[in-house]
């Protein structure tokens, strides 16, 4: 077996079919054994819990060709446990670690032809779902589901790749308080569409919620963590009941203060402190950490000091550190990779 023809360095966020996906049915209150399958088409009930109701989880994690040729990914029991966390916010069942960890690994080894090679800066998505798949026209829960992990090649989530893009504060809320903002459901999604349609079509590259009940806290943007830099060189992050916990922005907290020797801040960030900060950056799976050079609210402009054209010294410190513990060549702490081949 020999790599695919994909032109790695040139693949932008989007979907490439691969050749197997995972996939695992639960009836009768449990799951069964789960295969690889070739066929990439879903066939469920035309009332499904899903389709109705959008009763649907995901994750977003990656695996990485390491510096000497290993295949590995990065926290997965973190991504297990965050499922189960949004499967019962849903009324769903729970997906055992060992079983998530299976079928993600299933699912790489079967398409090991397209992890992006070494140092090309694509890497491979896996996208483990769960849904409700049998019929009710009852507002209530599925009685069976279906679970399934695929894959497919990516490269940067913002074109540009370590580029500075610009956002602006949405106008729009992405999370009410006790709501399901700190779950990853496919609702939270649904109804950010619009939001990000309206900010490409104004020019914007993302939105900045900020959170629902006053309107003067800092949340998250529609699919990844804020990071900031304040000039005394101290890393803060949001903290919020209604975003979603990070698994990056976790990480990034621990590289900070253990691997270069950063204080950290988790705390409420109030909006009208952001223009103090010399660095802002987006942290996720998919956006790994994508640098802010400019975020404008209602015509009036916050210009970070890093600029239009590079990260800021700390992002890009935090970035390769975090990055080089994931493509091997910075030593790991105990348990964050998961080698697969
Ligand atoms: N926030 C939202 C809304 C997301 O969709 C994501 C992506 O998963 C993140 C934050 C970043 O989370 P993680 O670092 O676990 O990928
Ligand atoms: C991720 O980073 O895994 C995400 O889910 C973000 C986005 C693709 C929704």
């Amino acid at each position: 077996m020999a790599k695919k023809d994909i032109d790695w360095s040139n693949i932008g966020f989007g979907y490439i079919k691969t050749d197997k996906r995972y996939v695992s049915n639960y009836k009768n209150g449990a799951w069964d054994e789960g295969a690889l399958i070739e066929d990439d088409k879903v066939t469920i009930s035309e009332c499904a819990c899903v389709l109705q109701y959008a009763q649907t989880v995901f994750e977003g994690l990656k695996a990485y060709t390491t510096e000497d040729g290993h295949v590995v990914c990065f926290r997965p029991d973190l991504n297990a446990s965050r499922l189960k966390d949004s499967a019962a916010r849903l009324e769903m069942p729970t997906i055992p670690e060992d079983k998530f960890i299976d079928a993600v690994v299933k699912t790489v080894e079967a398409n090991i032809d397209y992890v992006p090679p070494y140092g090309s800066g694509a890497t491979l998505y896996i996208r483990p779902y769960m849904f409700g798949s049998d019929a009710v026209i009852g507002v209530k829960p599925a009685n069976e589901y279906q679970f399934r992990v695929f894959c497919t090649p990516v490269g940067p989530y913002f074109k540009g790749g370590a580029k500075p893009i610009t956002i602006r504060v949405s106008d729009f809320d992405r999370a009410a308080p006790h709501g399901t903002g700190h779950i990853k459901a496919g609702l939270n999604y649904a109804m950010s569409l619009h939001a990000i349609v309206d900010a490409h079509n104004q020019g914007y590259d993302e939105n900045m919620y900020l959170d629902a009940a006053t309107r003067t806290k800092v949340e998250e943007t529609g699919g990844a963590n804020f990071i900031f830099v304040t000039k005394d060189n101290k890393v803060v992050t949001p903290k919020s009941s209604s975003i979603l916990p990070s698994i990056t922005r976790r990480s990034l907290i621990y590289v900070a203060e253990h691997y270069l020797g950063l204080e950290v801040e988790e705390r409420e960030v109030y909006f009208d402190e952001v223009k103090n900060f010399a660095e802002c950056g987006l942290c996720g799976t998919a956006a790994v950490i994508s640098p802010v050079g400019k975020i404008v609210d209602h015509g009036k402009e916050i210009c970070f000091p890093s600029g239009m054209e590079e990260m800021g010294p700390i992002t890009k410190k935090l970035y390769d550190t975090l990055t080089g513990i994931q493509m091997g060549h910075i030593e790991a702490p105990e348990g964050w990779i998961k080698v697969i081949k």
